[in-house]
């Protein structure tokens, strides 16, 4: 009898919430933002989701962390479906004008970078604002926050307000974190667009 491989997924912190969540929601052909792209690894998976005739626009102020991403993506070999912007994510209403069915933020510092440079919810905020309107009916925002290092507890309690006000008719909005942590142990959002889905 042949036996199948299973990839079983440690489902240890946010970020492999997030990534089960891109796989359900985005499909070969889509176009999609990484609005923090860091050392890569969310565009990558991005980039294989959106297959050879998607999208993925990816977003970061580090010169180093676009770096990283590129060579991660050149190793992978999607360097085609992705356009690299040193550009804040703030700029996105200027820089992006097609419907996305997906746009990712994982706030706070580029690991093994400087962490004093974080994201701040003075540019965040504008952002996700920016993103939300940016988003295909069905499509999600994810967002990872951070509340742990300093300043990482304001911004995430203003992207919880912000997120908390958003009018039900219109947008899904989902809070997933691990329980048995520290109360300050990251967690994320997930924004469904729900208006005139298919989706029941
Ligand atoms: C937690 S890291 C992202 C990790 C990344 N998603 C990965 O998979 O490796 C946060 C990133 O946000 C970037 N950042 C900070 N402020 C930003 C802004 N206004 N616009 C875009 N990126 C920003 C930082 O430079 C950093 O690389």
């Amino acid at each position: 009898m042949q036996t199948t491989a299973i990839h079983r997924q440690h489902l240890r912190g946010p970020v492999p919430l997030v990534h089960l969540v891109l796989k359900q929601f985005v499909q070969p052909g889509d176009r999609v933002v990484d609005a923090t792209c860091g050392n890569g690894k969310d565009t990558v998976l991005l980039a294989e989701l959106v297959g050879e005739n998607g999208l993925v626009v990816a977003l970061d102020i580090q010169e180093s962390a676009l770096e990283r991403t590129a060579a991660r993506l050149q190793e992978a070999g999607l360097s085609r479906r992705v356009t690299l912007l040193a550009a804040g994510h703030e700029e996105m209403v200027r820089l992006i004008a097609v419907p996305l069915s997906a746009v990712v933020f994982n706030l706070g510092w580029l690991p093994g970078g400087n962490r004093q440079l974080v994201t701040r919810p003075e540019t965040t905020l504008p952002a996700l604002d920016s993103a939300l309107h940016l988003l295909q009916p069905g499509g999600v925002l994810a967002i990872t926050c951070y509340p742990g290092h300093d300043g990482g507890d304001t911004e995430t309690e203003a992207v919880l307000a912000w997120a908390a006000t958003l009018p039900a008719q219109q947008f899904h909005v989902w809070r997933m974190g691990q329980l048995n942590v520290s109360a300050a142990a990251p967690f994320c959002l997930i924004i469904q667009n729900g208006t005139h889905t298919d989706v029941p």
